[in-house]
């Protein structure tokens, strides 16, 4: 964790799961956190829980898929005088069910959080990064961005977005001094499932227990593929070999099982 020494990182989604626990990894290390979400209460918690001499923690309380709530976010990091040497996008939604019978509101969140505020501040941020000649942006994506997964289409849409986007920027900034790494979790028990399922009691989204991987180990994984410069991480063995094993199967068979299944669910 020497890479962290002193740093300052800016966690989006640090309220709960995956972001939350970024921060308590992160908090022995680091100089100063950053932590946005939308629940001030779960983020002055978390700055209670994390408190340290030598650690200073900010609270944001920002709706990252409002554009005006990321330009006064922005607006703060600036006047703070803050410089951002970490930059962990990891606020994220998703939504499960077809996407014929999908609720607007829903899908439009989730083009504006996981992808356009993910866009708007990595793009606000780097300019920073790159004049220090140091600094990582660790983008949490999902398994996911690497096939087409009915059901949760646009999700994994805004996934496949990530992942792609953090691969191309990490190419355009080699020799930069700063690094890109997606981080591409399988399933994680945190509030991210109940939150894709439906309101309207729809089926819930399948979360097969031999996938899961404990929170924990998906922050831990994100962190350590950041200190060894890794492009892509997929956390948890079995997943990854899984994952590996299906990118092998040719497109034609895939759509095939694909289609046999959406007929099955109708
Ligand atoms: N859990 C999984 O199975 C899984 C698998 C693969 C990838 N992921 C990805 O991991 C990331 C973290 O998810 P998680 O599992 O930790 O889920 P989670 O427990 O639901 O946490 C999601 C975080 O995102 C924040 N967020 C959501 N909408 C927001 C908005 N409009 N403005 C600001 N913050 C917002 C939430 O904070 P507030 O509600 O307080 O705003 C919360 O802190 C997401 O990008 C997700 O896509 C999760």
């Amino acid at each position: 964790m020497n890479f962290f020494h002193g740093c300052t990182a800016l966690i989006t989604g640090a309220s709960s799961g995956i972001g939350e626990e970024f921060a308590r990894q992160l908090a022995p290390h680091a100089r100063s956190l950053i932590l946005v979400a939308r629940r001030k209460d779960r983020l002055e918690t978390l700055r209670h829980e994390l408190d340290r001499p030598g650690l200073t923690i900010h609270c944001h309380t920002a709706d990252l898929a409002d554009e005006v709530q990321i330009e006064a976010l922005l607006a703060s990091l600036a006047a703070s005088g803050e410089r951002v040497s970490l930059l962990i996008n990891n606020a994220g939604l998703g939504d499960h069910g077809f996407f014929e019978e999908s609720d607007w509101s829903r899908v439009s969140a989730m083009l504006d959080v996981n992808v356009k505020a993910l866009t708007r501040l990595t793009h606000a941020l780097l300019p920073d990064l790159v004049r220090a000649g140091r600094g990582a942006i660790l983008n949490v994506s999902s398994i996911a961005s690497l096939l087409p997964l009915p059901k949760m289409a646009v999700y994994a849409a805004t996934k496949a977005y990530v992942t792609s986007f953090s691969e191309a920027l990490r190419a355009e900034l080699r020799g930069t001094g700063v690094s890109v790494t997606a981080l591409c979790p399988g399933p994680v028990s945190t509030e991210f499932g109940r939150i894709a399922d439906r309101p309207d009691g729809g089926d819930p989204m399948p979360a097969p227990e031999i996938f899961k991987v404990p929170v924990e180990d998906v922050a831990a994984a994100g962190l350590a593929a950041v200190e060894r410069d890794r492009a892509r991480v997929i956390p948890g063995w079995f997943i990854c070999v899984a994952m590996t094993l299906a990118s092998l199967v040719p497109i034609f068979v895939l759509r095939l099982f694909l289609a046999q299944r959406r007929s099955d669910e109708r």
